[in-house]
């Protein structure tokens, strides 16, 4: 496996990223939402490096067959918020936008909701693929178009655990493959 990003460079992006966050949000408890599965781990060094009041909750989405026929219309919620976002100030947080549909069809359900605001913050931008026009408020590293795994990012759901960000090659693919 090829190294794309080291534990460090991680470590202090997220630094980085938490404090914007910090200055921007300290006095608004805003509420945290983690796109499951893959943002968990980001999530939680993010919101301990952020160290502010905030609520955290999970949304999880339903995903069809490989990434690459991922469509909008296909992307549909598993486990939706408990929680109304009216009025809230959200920060949504994803691991990685690949196609940019599924951040594409989250923001639109989430802005109906009618949050206070709506920020948008991805570790890794696989800018590469994207097929539709996403806005993201804030992007962690533009990564380059291989498979990625590790800090929360899988191959059939193996290597979530890797503290750093690796490139699986072809080879490795077909190894791990189902
Ligand atoms: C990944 C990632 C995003 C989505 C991005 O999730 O966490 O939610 O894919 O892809 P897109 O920009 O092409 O829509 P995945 O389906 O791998 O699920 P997981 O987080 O549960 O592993």
């Amino acid at each position: 496996m090829e190294v794309i990003l080291t534990e460090e460079q991680i470590k202090n992006k997220v630094k980085e990223i938490a404090k914007k966050l910090k200055e921007e949000y300290k006095d608004k408890n805003p509420c945290v939402i983690g796109v499951l599965k893959g943002s968990f781990i980001f999530l939680a060094d993010l919101i301990r490096e952020m160290q502010i009041d905030c609520t955290l909750e999970f949304i999880r989405l339903a995903s069809y067959g490989s990434k690459s026929v991922i469509e909008e219309e296909d992307v549909k919620i598993m486990w939706d918020l408990p929680i109304d976002i009216e009025g809230k100030d959200v920060i949504l947080i994803e691991d990685i936008v690949d196609t940019g549909h599924t951040l594409k069809k989250l923001k639109e359900i989430l802005l109906k909701r009618n949050p206070r605001s709506l920020k948008i913050v991805a570790l890794l931008d696989k800018w590469e693929r994207r097929k539709v026009n996403i806005e993201i408020d804030i992007i962690g590293f533009k990564v380059p178009d291989k498979f990625l795994v590790g800090y929360g990012l899988d191959y059939n759901e193996k290597f979530r655990y890797f503290k750093n960000v690796c490139g699986l090659t072809k080879e490795e693919l077909e190894r791990f493959g189902k």
